[in-house]
């Protein structure tokens, strides 16, 4: 078998207003539109992404969170309906997808190999969150795509951000060996917010666009530093402030997603392009792409990725 590669990750949040903007025949409630930016920002990535001819899509998901250990959906087919909890009006969604159960194993078994605790997902009736639904969702709505769903252990709520985040680490390099011994041409999913500040009253309309704009200032700025520094490839520095801005911006990336891509791209100080930016009851989105192909750290591009 030709080893595996991740050929691009995306940065790609998950509020479910987006699925609801964009009216799907899998989501209940009707809109009138809403958050438009956002979901052309979401148009171009799946355009990137359709180019990219993946094997397989990985999700790391904030909102199914997992207490004990990092779980991996390990069901082929799960269908059902999910709800968001916290915004019910909105979301709605009948879902219907397709695992890669064997990648998810040897992410399992990598992970544990490399002392994490790990588990697979087997129950077949189970309600798979809205953040892993709306991501996959809005970069590839149809669907065709197997998946990889990774829960959120959460570990940089129980322990402290910096060795939360060391887990996420170890987890995005173990998901890096897994792709490479099953051969798969991937694409990794982080599933974040930036800036997490929020309004805590919904207008009458939700998608009432003359109400929607940053909660907070501090936080607005805190996201124009990092998404700055993201295009212009200064991994290296984002990371070296990610625990003040999760601190500071009440950023979501502290449960995991972001560190975990990155740790199996290997860090790489490229420049990440922005497909869009806006906010959502307040808080800061950014629709952002690594494309390692089109850097040339792919075997395609004629240069060996930097091992992990
Ligand atoms: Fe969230």
């Amino acid at each position: 078998m030709a080893q595996g590669e991740i050929v691009a990750g995306f940065l790609a949040p998950h509020p479910p207003h987006l699925v609801y903007g964009e009216n799907p025949a899998q989501n209940e409630p009707r809109s009138q539109g809403g958050w438009e930016p956002l979901r052309w920002a979401y148009e171009r990535a799946r355009k990137s992404l359709d180019e990219l001819k993946p094997d397989v899509l990985l999700v790391h998901s904030p909102h199914w969170m997992t207490h004990v250990g990092h779980h991996f959906l390990g069901v082929r087919n799960l269908s059902g309906k999910s709800v968001d909890p916290i915004f019910p009006n909105l979301f709605r969604y009948t879902f219907d997808l397709t695992v890669d159960v064997e990648l998810a194993e040897a992410c399992c078994a990598e992970a544990a190999e490399a002392g994490l605790v790990t588990k697979m997902m087997r129950n077949p009736n189970f309600r798979v969150d809205y953040g892993t639904i709306t991501t996959l969702h809005m970069i590839r709505p149809q669907w065709d795509i197997p998946i990889v769903g990774i829960s959120a252990n959460n570990s940089p709520y129980y322990l402290n951000t910096k060795e939360g985040l060391g887990e996420m680490d170890i987890l995005g390099k173990a998901t890096r060996r897994a792709i490479e011994k099953t051969g798969r041409r991937a694409v990794l999913l982080a599933s974040n917010t930036l800036c997490h500040l929020h309004f805590h009253e919904e207008p009458a309309t939700p998608e009432d666009m003359s109400q929607e704009h940053p909660q907070n200032y501090d936080g607005y700025k805190w996201d124009m530093r990092i998404i700055d520094l993201l295009r212009r490839g200064r991994t290296r520095e984002v990371f070296d402030l990610l625990p003040q801005f999760i601190e500071e911006a009440f950023a979501e990336i502290k449960s995991g997603a972001f560190t975990w891509m990155f740790a199996a791209m290997g860090y790489p100080e490229i420049p990440g392009e922005l497909h869009g930016y806006g906010t959502v009851i307040g808080t800061g989105n950014a629709v952002m792409e690594w494309n390692l192909v089109k850097a040339g750290l792919t075997r395609g591009g004629g240069v060996l990725a930097r091992a992990g």
